[in-house]
């Protein structure tokens, strides 16, 4: 009689832990893919606005820096213990073994993607000055955080 609410309590919180153990780093690791892949995508896009590739456009110039913001202030949400291995992830273990390191470069990110949407270029000069210094953080989180796959 006295056990029975224990055992209940027991296997549902195995299942809780359960869901938590599968689902959610997959969930995790996908975000991260599609934050980057659109932050990938938005870097192609303005920089063949710098180039002449494509007209330049104010308010999509904005729109792309706009995103690569909200991209900057949401990544590093998506990297909690257990998340380190599995769906063809690319971080690497540095994430976890520096993570003051780590949230230095989100930091500077958040920071660099900040001051670009707050610069509101107005040519394809100006948009080439702001993200020549916001694809800078690109290459310097990829050398130490992302392991390239195949
Ligand atoms: C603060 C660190 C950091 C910054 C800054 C950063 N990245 Fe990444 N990026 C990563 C990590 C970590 C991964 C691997 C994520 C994973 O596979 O779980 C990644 C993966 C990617 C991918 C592969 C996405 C996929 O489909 O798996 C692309 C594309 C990418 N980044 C582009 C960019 C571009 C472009 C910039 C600059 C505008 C940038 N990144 C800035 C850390 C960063």
């Amino acid at each position: 009689m006295t056990l029975r609410p224990g055992l209940l309590l027991a296997a549902g919180l195995s299942a809780v832990l359960a869901v938590a153990a599968t689902a959610q780093p997959a969930d995790h690791i996908k975000a991260r893919h599609e934050l980057m892949e659109q932050n990938g995508k938005d870097t192609k896009a303005g920089f063949a606005m710098v180039q002449g590739k494509t007209p330049f456009d104010a308010a999509a110039a904005l729109a792309i820096l706009t995103r690569m913001n909200g991209v900057a202030n949401n990544f590093g949400k998506h990297f909690p213990k257990g998340t380190e291995t599995g769906g063809g992830t690319e971080a690497a273990p540095a994430i976890w073994e520096k993570p003051a390191e780590f949230q230095a470069a989100l930091a500077k990110f958040q920071k660099d993607t900040a001051a670009a949407v707050a610069a509101k270029p107005a040519d394809a000069a100006a948009l080439g000055q702001v993200l020549g210094t916001v694809a800078a953080n690109c290459k310097s989180c990829h050398e130490s955080f992302r392991v390239k796959k195949g």
